[in-house]
């Protein structure tokens, strides 16, 4: 008898296609919303999950599924799950990095130029109505040539990011847990400060930091107050790292030139105070969402979970572990 998985989200049909090889695949085509109680039902008998960054999977569920074995994350992120409790429960945890690294950082520049030159307020301008005509300060921004960029969170994506800041002529300076080696500090060309500097030095600040405990409100009203007024800040990492309504009260007081977001706090709701102020660029959660990218991450996350059940070519080594300590011992 054939495994049975949860594919807790929609997802593309060949990738069902390709699980059902393997597994009885309950499948949620119809991408309806599984809250904490339903996603306990479906996933009840189930011996591994495709689960998405959404999807709260601690540990109390792990001990109340005890026919659990894996949980795939497609997503890079995984604060959505409880990790020291899977690992402890011996379920096994993936996630899809480098797949989507320079997706989501080609996204970061789009977040970033589109903040600093006010791209969604002049399009918002133009539609409704109110370009009459030319005047020399119509919709002025912030300059990207030249300036300083500022990256809170130094992975794979903060690196990416940096690559790219090269084009543009821009000293980067990061602040991270750990400081990189001095070569590879030498080819991004950045260099690592405390985190008060570049709060204070960076004309573009970026996070790309992980959300956990330690990150909850790394920006909050004081960092804020930090930031040059001419500064725009934009948020690609984790709704939850960013105190939305200090933020909100920033940029309605213009103690920030801009923002860009792509994650928030409690999301898809987004702070209302973030609706109604004119000098932030959001967007829903869309920083690796190209096509190939997100295809690339779910055959991934599907490469894991079908290695992590003991199947396929890769059986038993699924590709991107984030607990690998719990290989030997698994349930
Ligand atoms: C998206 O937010 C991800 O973590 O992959």
């Amino acid at each position: 008898m054939k495994p049975s998985i949860l594919v807790t989200r929609a997802i593309y049909p060949d990738v069902i296609d390709r699980l059902a090889q393997y597994f009885d695949v309950d499948s949620n085509q119809e991408d309806a919303v599984l809250d904490a109680a339903a996603l306990h039902d479906r996933l009840t008998g189930k011996a591994g999950v495709l689960a998405n960054a959404a999807d709260r999977i601690d540990g109390a569920l792990a001990a109340a599924l005890p026919q659990l074995r894996a949980v795939c994350n497609m997503a890079v992120g995984y604060n959505n799950l409880d990790v020291p409790a899977l690992t402890a429960a011996g379920v096994v945890a993936t996630n899809t990095p480098d797949v989507l690294t320079e997706t989501t950082a080609d996204f970061g520049w789009a977040l970033l130029m589109s903040t600093a030159r006010r791209v969604t307020e002049s399009e918002h301008y133009l539609r409704a109505g109110k370009w009459e005509r030319w005047s020399y300060d119509m919709l002025v921004g912030m300059d990207i040539f030249g300036a300083t960029l500022g990256i809170l969170g130094m992975g794979r994506i903060g690196q990416a990011i940096a690559r790219r800041a090269a084009g543009f002529g821009m000293p980067v300076i990061y602040h991270n847990r750990s400081r990189l080696p001095a070569d590879t500090e030498q080819a991004l060309n950045a260099r690592y400060v405390g985190k008060d500097e570049l709060l204070a030095q960076a004309d573009h600040l970026i996070l790309v930091l992980p959300y956990s405990p330690e990150s909850h409100h790394a920006i909050g009203a004081a960092e804020l107050a930090k930031m040059k007024p001419t500064a725009t800040l934009i948020n690609l990492a984790r709704g939850g790292i960013v105190d939305d309504a200090a933020l909100a009260s920033a940029l309605r007081a213009r103690t920030i030139f801009a923002a860009g977001l792509d994650v928030f706090e409690g999301e898809p709701s987004v702070h209302p105070d973030l609706l109604t102020v004119p000098n932030v660029v959001l967007t829903p959660h869309i920083a690796s969402a190209s096509e190939k990218t997100r295809r690339a991450m779910a055959n991934l996350a599907a490469d894991n979970l079908i290695a992590a059940l003991d199947a396929g070519p890769n059986a038993g080594h699924p590709p991107s572990v984030i607990n690998p300590d719990v290989l030997p011992r698994r349930r």
